[in-house]
């Protein structure tokens, strides 16, 4: 029987090597103000994310996707339990720049061509002289921007300024990267694009992504995982595998098998609520 392209393409090894923890949070808690007025923001948090993973965050608002995502990156005070990135605290990783954080807005420099805003984390701290950093040509061209190097910020759509933002972050070849909603203020066929963009990129990179959203069919779409948080403490309410192959394109979202995932999260989502 003829071997198909996906079984030719199978190690020989009978095993592949697990792949190691970017990210382990072991039972963190978030507490904001004082003793007299105390707000538990997250509380028990306990995930372990692989590295290479793509992992999707949802939840209503308010129930700590973005301070979680603040804590891995060091900008928050944990106040239980412990994260570490690479086996490493989130200082020490903030501090060997092993992340890059894309929010909703793409915070460009308005008086710097799109070539010159992506080159601008290589001209600050120790990866002025790094020969480890990406070619911002091929970043541009990876994001569709090839031919828009001279572009002012605002010469480009809210999508393109967005894809700018993306190839800034990946300029330093960073182990992780943590999302924030960077595609909220976007149309939804600019975001359908970029969602597919993404990921080519992500497989391209090896990057670890953790990207919060709030879009069903975009956490179903992008993640292999979707990690679920509830709100009143921010807890997590479910960390689920997305059983659907990659590659993905956009029509896997007309599979029945995509039908089901979004609709188990809708479910859930409705039970934080
Ligand atoms: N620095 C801070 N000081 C006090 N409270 C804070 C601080 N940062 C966040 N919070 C509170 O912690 C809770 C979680 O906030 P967070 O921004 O993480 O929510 P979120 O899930 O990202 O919400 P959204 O979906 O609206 O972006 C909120 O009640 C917020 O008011
Ligand atoms: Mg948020």
């Amino acid at each position: 029987m003829a071997m198909s392209g996906a079984a030719k393409l199978m190690p020989s090894v009978p095993q592949a090597e697990p792949a190691a923890t970017a990210v382990s949070i072991q039972n963190l808690s978030v507490r904001f103000g004082d003793r007299n007025n105390e707000f538990t923001a997250l509380s028990d948090v306990s995930v372990d994310i692989p590295e290479g993973a793509f992992v999707t965050m949802l939840g209503p608002s308010g129930c700590g996707k973005s301070t979680l995502l603040r804590c891995v990156a060091d900008l928050v005070h944990i106040s239980d339990g412990s994260i570490s990135v690479f086996g490493r605290s989130p200082q020490e990783a903030r501090e060997s720049r092993d992340f890059a954080f894309v929010f909703q807005d793409a915070t460009l420099l308005p008086w710097r061509n799109v070539l010159d805003n992506v080159r601008l984390p290589l001209e600050v701290g120790k990866h002025a002289q790094n020969g480890n950093n990406a070619d911002p040509h091929e970043l541009l061209a990876m994001v569709g921007l090839k031919g828009r190097e001279n572009a002012l910020p605002h010469e480009l759509s809210g999508g393109m300024r967005q894809r700018v933002a993306i190839a800034r972050a990946l300029i330093t070849r960073p182990r992780i990267l943590l999302m924030d909603e960077p595609f909220g203020a976007l149309d939804e066929i600019t975001r359908d694009r970029l969602n597919e963009e993404l990921l080519r990129v992500w497989q391209e990179t090896g990057t670890t992504i953790l990207f919060v959203t709030h879009s069903i069919p975009e956490a179903a779409f992008l993640g292999q995982n979707v990690l679920m948080l509830q709100a009143h403490p921010g807890r997590v309410k479910e960390f689920m595998k997305v059983d659907l192959p990659f590659p993905r394109s956009l029509a896997v979202r007309d599979t029945v098998e995509f039908i089901g995932v979004t609709a188990h999260l809708r479910r859930l989502l409705e039970e934080c609520l």
